[in-house]
This record gives structure tokens, C-alpha cells and sequence, in this order.
């Protein structure tokens, strides 16, 4: 019943709690290699413009959508749709998706986990040792890691929406904020740290290529936390006085603040320690970058600030990647949680548990991916390669569900929901005759375009 569904307690707790599922490890990582290796400026200026017109008007939809049912994504599908098979199936995917995807975050935010560990204990020389990333997620050590991560996410989802998600979100937000500004400090204070910076930002144009472009699509979508249902479901705990457009804008602004701010740390970083680094091979992948070359720099920086120093500055940057992936782990968990607790009538300690333990048994199998177990590392074969469970869930959900999630909300709000009650939801807490051109924009880039787009993307990756 939606009377005693819980509720954000405030405006701020809402944008918040969206915002700390927005950044994560896509943030702080991923969009600073993707920006530095495609065309700097010029892949920032086309980032940028994607979030405006694609990801806005659909995070939108979503929030409308979970604000106006008061349900977690399968339920909301259900309701608008009067029952609807087809729809229902949608709604699924909304709920299997964010499950699937909460998976594979969670194993990576172990290994940050770990990492973090070994910073504070001062262990830089081995955390930068080209064998130690190998040998950390092959060893039974990242089950303890494992546990822990698990428990911490466990406990903030057992407190609730008030006092769990967003009182989390409360220390979190502000504190990762704090770390990420006082890093880039310090980082643009080191020797050819500006170099670092006008890579990042000089446009280089002759980079743009058609799939740099899909790939800057896709990277927004992930970053703002679409098609995961996760916006649906945290709409649903917000405020019928709350103006979602305003929300929106808010949200998408943050997240790709930070992602911008992010570059401004890794960049310089990297330069600074290497002012002849390749460019043209920056560090192949976010994993390599952040457990294999970041280490290193963090060790070469004892040169300067000496070990305690160096070991300090480890910590920092580790513990504001972990709060930023574990603040995005909780939403994601939330959403099948929430999906659970609505069809089966359960409590949230109940569902929890029953989650907890669909979690981390595929994610004890997706971590198994790396070598630990030959059947969990040879799972499937297709496209020619031997493909790992992880990377299977990776294809599957990241790659390819993630925009067909987009595209169906897009025909859903359309096609069966309709305009008029969309843009009814939008204006519940807005003032009257605000946001007359963005509604307008909104409801003519989701009728024609954005899915358009979304389904070539969805077409090409099957
Ligand atoms: N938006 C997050 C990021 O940028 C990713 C994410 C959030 C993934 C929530 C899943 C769930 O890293």
C-alpha cells in the first residue's frame, strides 16, 4: 500500500541518495580514461550533450514513473499497464537487470575494498607489484573482503529508506566531495601536473569516430544510473512536492560534475608521474588504471611526501572510490529488494536476506571468473572467445539490456502511459507554467528520437 511505503524525508535527502547512486566507480574512473583516450574536450562537449538531451528527459521518465505508482519497477509496469503480459515482461527485466548488474558491482567494489585495505595498512610497495591485482582476485582472501562489503551494504538496506539510504547518503555525498576536491588539490600542486590537464580538456577532434561517439552514450547512461530501474524505484520514495525536473537537472549535474572533477585527478596524476606517458595507449581499461597504475604512482609519491604521506593519500583516493561505488551498490540492491518486499509481501529484513543470499552466491561464482574455478572462467563460448561468467553478465546486462531497459521505459511513457499523464506527474511539484519548454522537449525526444537511438544501439550490440 502506498500509504506506508517509506519516503525520503526530505528534497535534499532525495537528490542525494540519486546522486550517490549516479557516481560511482563509472565517475571516478571509467569517464576520465574514456574522456583522456577520445578526444579529451572534444569527447566532453559530446558527453555533455548527450546527458542534456538524451539521459535528462530519460531520467525523467523514470522518476515520474516510480513517483506517480509508488512501486519498484516490475510493479510500476504492472500498474500502468493494467496487468499488461507484455509490459509485465518489461518490468522484469527492470528488476532481473539491477540484480544481474548489482552482481558484478559488488565484485568489483570488493577489489576496492581490498585495495583500500591495503593502503591503510601502509602496504603501497605491494599494492604497486605488476603481480599483486592478479593474485588478489584469484586468492580466498576477497571472500572476507567479500563478506564485509556485503554486510556494510546489508546493514545501511536493513535501516531503511530514511535511515539507511539516505541518512548513508547524507555522510557520504558530502564526504566524498570533500576527498575528491582536497585529492585534486594536492595532485595539481605535483610537478607537470598541467600537462595532465590540457590533455584532458584540449579537444582533438580527429579521435571522434562512430563509436567513440555510442560509447559516450553509453557511458552517460551508465553514469546517471539509467535503465536500471533504480530511478523508478527512488522515485518512488520521493516527495509528491518535490519538482522533478528541477531533481533531474540536479542529479545529471552532479554526476557529471564529479566525472569532470575526477579527470582533473587522474590526468594530472598520471602525467605527473610519467610526463612521457604513452598517450596512445593511456592505460588500456578503468581496472588497469585504477589497481595497476595508480598503485604505482601512489608508491612514487613516498619520494616526495614520505611513507606515511603516500600511504595517507592511498587511503583518501581508495575510500572515496569505495564510497562512491558503495553508496551505487546500495540503489541497485534496493531495487530488486523493493521489488521483492512489493510482490511477495515481505518485510525488508526478510527480503534482504533472501537477496543476500542470491547476491553474493553469484557474485562468489562471478568472482571465481578470473581463474579460481576453470567452469566459471570458460563459462560460455561466443564471438569467437572463451567468455568468464563476469563477462557474460557484463555483455548481457551492461552492454546490451541496459539500453533496451531505455528504450522500452521511452515506448512505455509514450505509447501507454501517454504525454498528458506524464507531464501531469512532471508538474505535481513543480509550479504551474515552469519548465513549459523542457516538458515540451522532453515529450518530443522521447516519442522520436531517443528510442530510435536507443534500439540502433540495442540492435548493434545483439
Ligand atoms: N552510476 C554508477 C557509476 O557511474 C554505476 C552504477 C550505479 C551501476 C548503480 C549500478 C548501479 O559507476
Amino acid at each position: 500500500m502506498s500509504a506506508d511505503r517509506e519516503h525520503f524525508s526530505s528534497k535534499l535527502g532525495f537528490i542525494l541518495a540519486a546522486a550517490g547512486s549516479a557516481v560511482g566507480i563509472g565517475n571516478l574512473v571509467g569517464f576520465p580514461v574514456a574522456a583522456a583516450k577520445n578526444g579529451g574536450g572534444a569527447f566532453l562537449l559530446i558527453y555533455a550533450i548527450f546527458v542534456v538531451i538524451i539521459c535528462l528527459p530519460v531520467m525523467m521518465a523514470e522518476m515520474a514513473v516510480g513517483r506517480h505508482t509508488n512501486k519498484d519497477p516490475l510493479g510500476a509496469y504492472t500498474k500502468l499497464s493494467d496487468n499488461d503480459s507484455k509490459w509485465k515482461l518489461a518490468g522484469w527485466l527492470g528488476v532481473i537487470t539491477p540484480f544481474m548488474i548489482g552482481v558484478f558491482y559488488l565484485v568489483i567494489t570488493v577489489w576496492i575494498f581490498g585495495y583500500l585495505f591495503g593502503a591503510v595498512i601502509g602496504d603501497l610497495e605491494l599494492l604497486a607489484d605488476p603481480n599483486t591485482f592478479g593474485e588478489f582476485i584469484t586468492g580466498k582472501s576477497l571472500f572476507v573482503y567479500m563478506a564485509v562489503v556485503a554486510a556494510i551494504t546489508g546493514v545501511i538496506l536493513m535501516s531503511g529508506v530514511k535511515e539507511g539510504i539516505e541518512k548513508a547518503a547524507k555522510v557520504l555525498m558530502p564526504s566524498l566531495f570533500v576527498l575528491l576536491v582536497l585529492l585534486v588539490i594536492y595532485v595539481l600542486t605535483l610537478d607537470n601536473a598541467f600537462a595532465g590537464v590540457s590533455f584532458y580538456v584540449l579537444p582533438d577532434v580527429s579521435k571522434i569516430t562512430a563509436s567513440v561517439i555510442s560509447g559516450a552514450l553509453s557511458q552517460a547512461f551508465f553514469s546517471l544510473s539509467l535503465g536500471m530501474g533504480i530511478l523508478v524505484t527512488y522515485g518512488s520514495y520521493m516527495s509528491k512536492k518535490q519538482d522533478i525536473p528541477d531533481s533531474s537537472k540536479l542529479v545529471a549535474l552532479t554526476d557529471t560534475g564529479v566525472a569532470f572533477v575526477a579527470g582533473l585527478l587522474i590526468l594530472p596524476a598520471i602525467f605527473s608521474f610519467d610526463p612521457n606517458v604513452d598517450t596512445a595507449n593511456l592505460s588500456d581499461s578503468s581496472v588497469s588504471l585504477i589497481f595497476v597504475l595508480l598503485p604505482k604512482i601512489f608508491l612514487s609519491l613516498q619520494a616526495d611526501v614520505g611513507y606515511f604521506g603516500a600511504s595517507a593519500i592511498a587511503s583518501l583516493f581508495f575510500l572515496l572510490v569505495f564510497f562512491a561505488a558503495i553508496t551505487s551498490l546500495v540503489s541497485i540492491i534496493e531495487v530488486p529488494n523493493s521489488a521483492i518486499m512489493g510482490e511477495k509481501d515481505m518485510s525488508r529484513k526478510k527480503s534482504l536476506a533472501t537477496l543476500a543470499v542470491m547476491v553474493v552466491l553469484l557474485s562468489v561464482f562471478a568472482s571465481m571468473s578470473f581463474g579460481m574455478s576453470e567452469f566459471f572462467t570458460k563459462f560460455v563460448s561466443y564471438a569467437g572467445a572463451d567468455k568468464s561468467l563476469f563477462d557474460v553478465i557484463y555483455d548481457v546486462f551492461y552492454d546490451t539490456i541496459l539500453p533496451l531497459n531505455g528504450l522500452l521505459i521511452c515506448l512505455f511513457v509514450m505509447l501507454r502511459w501517454k504525454k498528458a499523464n506524464f507531464n501531469n506527474e512532471l508538474m505535481e511539484g513543480a509550479a504551474p507554467g515552469k519548465h513549459k519548454w523542457l516538458l515540451k522537449y522532453a515529450d518530443f525526444a522521447l516519442s522520436t528520437f531517443i528510442p530510435v537511438i536507443l534500439a540502433v544501439i540495442f540492435i548493434n550490440t545483439v
